[in-house]
């Protein structure tokens, strides 16, 4: 008797697990976005800016009293040039990502190297 008590408990509370996976409840946001495609067609405006702008212009945008490290990324000019505060790099190297700077940042594991930088809590993984 006591038994069938135990196992009903167990059978209700791996139902109530089920359900709740079903439902999406344990879903990480990193596993939403890495389901989501990306597209066949990557347009600046539609798919980029918008991050650089959220995410990256706050420091590296229009406004010169807050610009870090003399980057603007908000401009194609700009994005482009040569690093004013590490010459002989550059933000933005067309096709190599290796030698972009930008993106380098973006994908390190050095807490002193990421972007944003961990203080300005804005992560790149949408939220
Ligand atoms: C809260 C401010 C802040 C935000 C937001 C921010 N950065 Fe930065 N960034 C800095 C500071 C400060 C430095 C200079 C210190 C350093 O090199 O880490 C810097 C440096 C950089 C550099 C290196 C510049 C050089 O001359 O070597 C790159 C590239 C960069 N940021 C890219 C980005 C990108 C891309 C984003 C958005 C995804 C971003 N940053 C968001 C503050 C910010």
């Amino acid at each position: 008797m006591k038994n069938k008590i135990v196992i009903a408990i167990i059978l209700s509370g791996l139902t109530a697990l089920l359900f709740a996976l079903k439902k999406g409840v344990f879903d990480q946001k990193e596993a939403v976005y890495a389901a989501l495609k990306i597209p066949d067609i990557v347009d600046y405006n539609f798919h980029i800016k918008p991050i650089l702008s959220d995410k990256c212009y706050t420091c590296h945008g229009p406004d010169a009293t807050k610009r870090k490290a003399n980057l603007r990324l908000d401009t194609e000019e700009e994005a482009y040039r040569e690093l004013r505060e590490n010459p002989g790099h550059f933000a933005i190297v067309s096709g190599k990502p290796n030698k972009s700077e930008l993106y380098q940042r973006i994908i390190s594991e050095d807490e002193a190297l990421l972007m944003p930088p961990a203080e300005a809590k804005l992560f790149l993984n949408g939220s």
